[in-house]
């Protein structure tokens, strides 16, 4: 692992940022992405994205749980934006499917790894909810719109704790930024965000292989 002079200048929010920027570029390229928000992927598709997204969520949030008096993870982890509940109530809309998802076992199996110290379990958190609250919340319009939703369905892109996004994220990174932690330990969790977003990725090409099922 190589901590680089330009990481050791900048804080934390921008070193994960700027960072992972070229892994956030390639997630938002990928077919499956481009295809679902291009309205061209069916109900059962998506039904079946939200059980794979399901099981991750149902992994945060457990580990959350169990990092609740991490002196790290405390400072991230916040009941209030937990999405599972949400999914839940999204899933009551499309449906779910079960399907075996190699992808969704790494992820799964990532997140539980985490647990093993704060900072890791950081990267998987600031990598879903921030993106959530970031381009998530542009996702969930374009589905209304492409779907018809009238407001149903879309749940998980929805933070009733969270009036402005902006503010949130504001506050979050500034928790981020206090954090008590070396360049090193900077540096694993740049590292465990990269990964995260290549276990997206994996999600991501995993679905793509579906996209002549799900054609609409
Ligand atoms: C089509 C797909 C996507 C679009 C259009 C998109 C768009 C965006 C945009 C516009 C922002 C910046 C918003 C702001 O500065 O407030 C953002 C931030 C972010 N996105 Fe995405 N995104 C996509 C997919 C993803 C995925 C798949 C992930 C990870 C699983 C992700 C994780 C993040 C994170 C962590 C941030 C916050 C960066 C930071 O400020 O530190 N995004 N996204």
């Amino acid at each position: 692992m190589t901590v680089t002079a330009e990481n050791q200048a900048t804080s934390l929010s921008t070193l994960l940022r700027t960072g992972s920027q070229a892994e956030h570029t390639a997630a938002e390229g990928s077919s499956f992405m481009s295809e679902l928000l291009a309205g061209r992927i069916d109900e059962a598709g998506y039904a079946h994205f939200l059980g794979l997204l399901r099981r991750v969520y149902e992994a945060l949030e457990t580990a959350a749980r169990a990092l609740a008096d991490d002196p790290l993870a405390s400072a991230v982890i916040d009941p209030s934006i937990e999405r599972l509940a949400a999914i839940d109530a999204d899933i009551e809309h499309w449906g779910s499917t079960v399907v075996a998802s190699p992808a969704t076992d790494a992820y799964v199996a990532r997140i539980q790894k985490s647990t093993s110290w704060g900072g890791l379990f950081i990267a998987h958190h600031y990598t879903r909810y921030l993106g959530d609250l970031s381009g998530g919340q542009a996702i969930g319009r374009i589905l209304g719109r492409e779907f018809d939703l009238d407001g149903a369905g879309v749940a998980f892109y929805e933070f009733a704790a969270v009036p402005k996004p902006k503010l949130y994220k504001d506050a979050y990174r500034a928790r981020l930024d206090a954090l008590p932690l070396d360049d090193l330990d900077r540096q694993r969790v740049l590292d465990e965000v990269k990964a995260v977003f290549g276990l997206n990725g994996g999600i991501f090409a995993e679905m793509t292989t579906y996209l002549d099922v799900y054609r609409r």
